[in-house]
């Protein structure tokens, strides 16, 4: 059964499942919308993404991104590079996006070959066009609080999306609540700590070191799991009542094989999905859940950025 807004009420689970397909796709419509308009006034928003190597998912990404951009009416570019790029030559490309009036988003998919330094290549891109939100002067603004001047990493911003979702339609106001984001990587878990303190959240980041998981997870009246180790958050640690968002998209064994005879892999979050959702308000599931959400942020950070560009 569906509810409003992109929630799903089940019969057999307790929790509202929070559907970020359907989410995603109504933020793309609206991106879509806005860059209509902007296009109307003289500005195409454009975003380039760069793929260094032939990493297969990255491979994957890049395409979806670039499919993306196509549909909400962007000027979208790719630029392939082989996997025996220097150092210099990306440098030398991205600061020729940096200065390209067309193009307002600029993209860098990680990881980087071996060999070239992606801190020093992403410390190149233009602070106003790093629609991935990983330069350190965007790190520093959502550190202040200044969000409204940053660019956010795309995941977390769009976990935050699903999160205000899920709470408005259940009625709970975030501020004041106990959050804990598992993890602590610059691109997620830090991040979406400084997102959730900005709503007035009382914020705990666990990781690797903290003493006692199962007892910090339980305190969460908002959840986020971003480890990156299938089903490592287990359903009896979950509040009664929380809201969970589970970044991970860990690859798992599967049933059986497929049709080249290979064993079949599936897709797994972070959470024991099953045993958690019997227990929380709301959940995202993996997939279907932060996934979709991470393109359509970024399309929402490149319309920005366009948007600023153009004062
Ligand atoms: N590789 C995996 N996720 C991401 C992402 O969000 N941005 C970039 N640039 N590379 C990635």
């Amino acid at each position: 059964m569906k509810t409003d807004e992109g929630l799903i009420r089940s019969p057999d689970q307790n929790a509202l499942i929070i559907d970020g397909k359907s989410i995603a796709q109504s933020l793309l419509q609206k991106v879509a919308a806005s860059a209509a308009a902007l296009i109307a006034a003289g500005v195409r928003p454009g975003l380039a993404v760069v793929l260094v190597g032939e990493d297969p998912a990255s491979r994957v990404y890049v395409k979806s991104k670039g499919k993306a951009a196509e549909t909400c009416g962007f000027h979208s570019v790719q630029h392939n590079l082989p996997a025996t790029t220097n150092e210099a030559d990306l440098v030398a490309l991205v600061e020729s996006l940096n200065a390209d009036p067309l193009i307002h988003g600029i993209l860098v998919q990680l990881p980087l070959p071996a060999g070239i330094n992606s801190t020093r290549v992403l410390e190149t891109i233009s602070p106003a066009k790093d629609v991935d939100g990983f330069h350190p002067v965007n790190a520093g603004l959502l550190a202040i609080g200044d969000i409204a001047r940053a660019l956010v990493p795309c995941t977390p911003a769009g976990s935050m999306f699903l999160l205000r979702r899920a709470a408005r339609s259940l009625g709970v106001d975030l501020a004041g609540k106990e959050a804990v984001v598992v993890g602590r990587s610059n691109i997620v878990g830090k991040p979406m700590a400084q997102l959730l303190l900005a709503e007035n959240c009382t914020v705990t980041i666990a990781h690797s070191r903290t003493a006692d998981l199962a007892s910090t997870v339980a305190r969460a009246d908002i959840l986020v799991a971003a480890v990156g180790r299938p089903q490592m958050i287990a359903g009896a640690w979950i509040k009664p009542g929380a809201i969970v968002v589970d970044v991970g998209i860990n690859r798992v064994p599967g049933q059986g094989v497929d049709a080249t005879g290979r064993p079949q892999t599936r897709l797994d979050g972070d959470v024991d999905y099953t045993a958690a959702a019997a227990r929380a308000a709301a959940i995202t599931p993996v997939p279907g859940g932060v996934g979709p959400m991470t393109i359509a942020t970024l399309m929402s950070n490149t319309l920005t950025a366009a948007r600023r560009g153009a004062g």
